[in-house]
């Protein structure tokens, strides 16, 4: 059964900029290389994102959120943060900010920045000062420091496992030598927590937010914005042995009804989602509110829930958070059918719109999720087709216009530290620099002229994929990205979001302002409705039906 969502909240005329942007996310490492001669030290800079923006305004979109540039180790590659108002040298300067930041303003481009809130790096001068003073000093009560449990203190003091694998904590020497307390860290043991019951660590992060909107920046997405508190007693959490009743292969609940998105057995999390965090969002909120234009932020949180998503969007919370359901839909029209439906009616109460996100920088890329080779990528360019119709805004991981698919990088490249902990190949694979342009690696990716070869190899057969190969081609993924991002402004530039979407056996349609989008996920080509086809995914059948694993908007 079809079911209309509300419709929109505000006149399409009165809207904010990000209400239904497109929103392209730059992996600042391996985007471009763009320092000057000698150039070419293989990792992508600020000066290389400044260089290749014409890239983004041709492609269509209205801004772009780049991830951690600030002056950090790079154990986390920019998740750990050591300066959070200096630009790291690997990356430019505090210069080279402004002047991308006026620049992409000036192709009408917003830019959204990255903050980490959660910890920062084992190189923050805090955290360098805590390991230098006593237990129970007022530098230690900037993180999680606590006793370890047993005879000597030699057991962590909770079950908690880190997110990269291994314990959540890490034991410490002392100053004196002795083995001493221990400190949580919900990430990599580069990452320490912060206490964000310290009154200190909020008033330290409204002026990061200071320091960057009074630079210019439009808005920020915040990195783990589930986490910051954590239940102060630092309990054990409760998890089922694995393979237990209601347990999944890593223990955690799974539900019982097959049905993840309406009723789902809650996993007991004492160190995410606490209400505790809300206050945080409250507090920036009018921050952002003191400034002109429209300043936004953007959740990372991976909640239980769309229901405990939409809390973040409270009108006097967050502007948006991300929508991972959309990312993890299988492929099967009645599952996207309920996602699109349930994700609209949990945002509907608020005053903003949902968001659709496929691909990011650590996860999987979706062709490649898909099934990769060609169906892997018919399927990719379908579901980008759906996403891209419906009411709010879009989420775009570099690349992803160009079809790359996930890069099986050899052990000896790989960088993530979560292949440190646990000995999995990690995200290394969705973060190899761009192919701009050019017949073999690097690709161009430090301009026309750079050999320099860049921090993670790049596959000889992306020689077919480069930015420069698929401007020539009519048929390429670029080119299908940068119609259907013409469509979307031409056919829903200020739409209503009213939305149906439902699944006829294999074929899922979602309506919209008079707009008809039919995604074929079945195996056996079907029939469009009447009406002129705006754009499709990939070609018909020669008699006009829509193939298998394509989309196509009717008007
Ligand atoms: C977020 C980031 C991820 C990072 C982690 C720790 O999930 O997206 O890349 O490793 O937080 O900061």
């Amino acid at each position: 059964m079809p079911t209309p969502s509300s419709s929109s909240p505000s006149p399409a005329a009165e809207r904010p900029w990000w209400y239904a942007a497109v929103i392209y996310q730059v992996y600042a490492r391996s985007f471009a290389d763009g320092r000057p001669a000698p150039a070419g030290d293989g990792i992508g800079d600020l000066p290389g994102i400044t260089a290749r923006l014409p890239h983004l305004r041709d492609l269509g979109v209205d801004a772009l959120w780049i991830t951690p540039f600030y002056r950090s180790p790079q154990h986390d590659h920019g998740y750990d943060v050591a300066d959070y108002t200096d630009v790291d040298p690997l990356f430019g300067t505090l210069e080279d900010a402004d002047r991308l930041i006026a620049r992409a303003h000036e192709f009408d481009l917003r830019v959204i920045v990255d903050i980490v809130p959660n910890h920062t790096s084992e190189e923050h001068a805090w955290f360098v000062e805590a390991l230098a003073a006593a237990p129970g000093s007022p530098e230690r009560a900037r993180y999680l420091f606590r006793e370890g449990r047993g005879e000597k203190g030699e057991e962590p003091p909770n079950n908690w496992q880190s997110v990269f694998g291994g314990p959540a904590w890490t034991r410490v020497t002392e100053p004196d030598g002795t083995p001493g307390q221990w400190y949580l860290h919900l990430f990599d043991s580069s990452q320490p927590d912060l206490d964000w019951r310290n009154p200190e660590v909020g008033d330290m992060f409204e002026g990061v937010l200071r320091f960057w909107l009074d630079r210019g920046v439009d808005g920020f997405r915040i990195d783990v914005a589930h986490g910051l508190f954590k239940e102060e007693s630092l309990r054990d959490q409760e998890r089922p042995e694995p393979g237990a009743d209601g347990a999944g292969e890593d223990g955690a609940a799974v539900s019982t009804t097959g049905d993840s998105m309406v009723e789902r057995v809650l996993r007991d999390e004492p160190m995410w989602e606490q209400p505790e965090v809300h206050e945080v969002y409250r507090r920036w909120r009018r921050v952002l509110e003191e400034y002109p234009g429209d300043r936004m932020a953007v959740a990372e949180a991976w909640t239980q829930t769309p229901e405990s998503m939409a809390e973040f969007i409270r009108p006097d919370e967050l502007h948006q958070a991300f929508n991972f359901a959309w990312l993890t839909t299988p492929w099967s029209a009645s599952a996207f059918a309920e996602v699109i439906e349930h994700s609209i009616a949990a945002v509907s109460a608020s005053a903003s719109a949902p968001t659709w996100v496929l691909s990011n920088h650590d996860v999987v890329r979706h062709p490649t999720r898909y099934g990769g080779g060609a169906q892997g990528l018919a399927r990719a360019r379908a579901a980008t087709l759906t996403m891209l119709a419906l009411p709010g805004s879009a989420y775009l991981y570099q690349g992803e216009e160009l079809g790359l698919e996930q890069v099986d990088v050899a052990p000896e490249h790989r960088q993530d530290p979560s292949w440190f902990r646990t000995g999995e190949p990690g995200r290394d694979g969705c973060r190899v620099p761009l192919p701009w342009g050019g017949e073999v690696p690097p690709f161009e990716f430090g301009g026309p002229e750079s050999a320099g070869q860049p921090w993670i190899p790049q596959p000889a057969e992306w020689a077919g994929l480069t930015v420069a190969a698929q401007e020539a081609d009519p048929d390429s993924t670029l080119a299908f990205y940068r119609r259907t991002l013409s469509a979307r402004r031409e056919h829903l530039a200020g739409a209503d979001d009213a939305t149906t979407a439902r699944a006829d056996g294999d074929v899922l349609t979602v309506e919209r302002a008079g707009l008809r989008v039919v995604l074929n996920a079945g195996g056996e080509a079907v029939a469009l409705p009447e009406g002129e086809v705006v754009i499709a995914s990939g070609p018909l059948t020669d008699d006009g039906l829509l193939p298998p694993d394509t989309a196509a908007w009717v008007r």
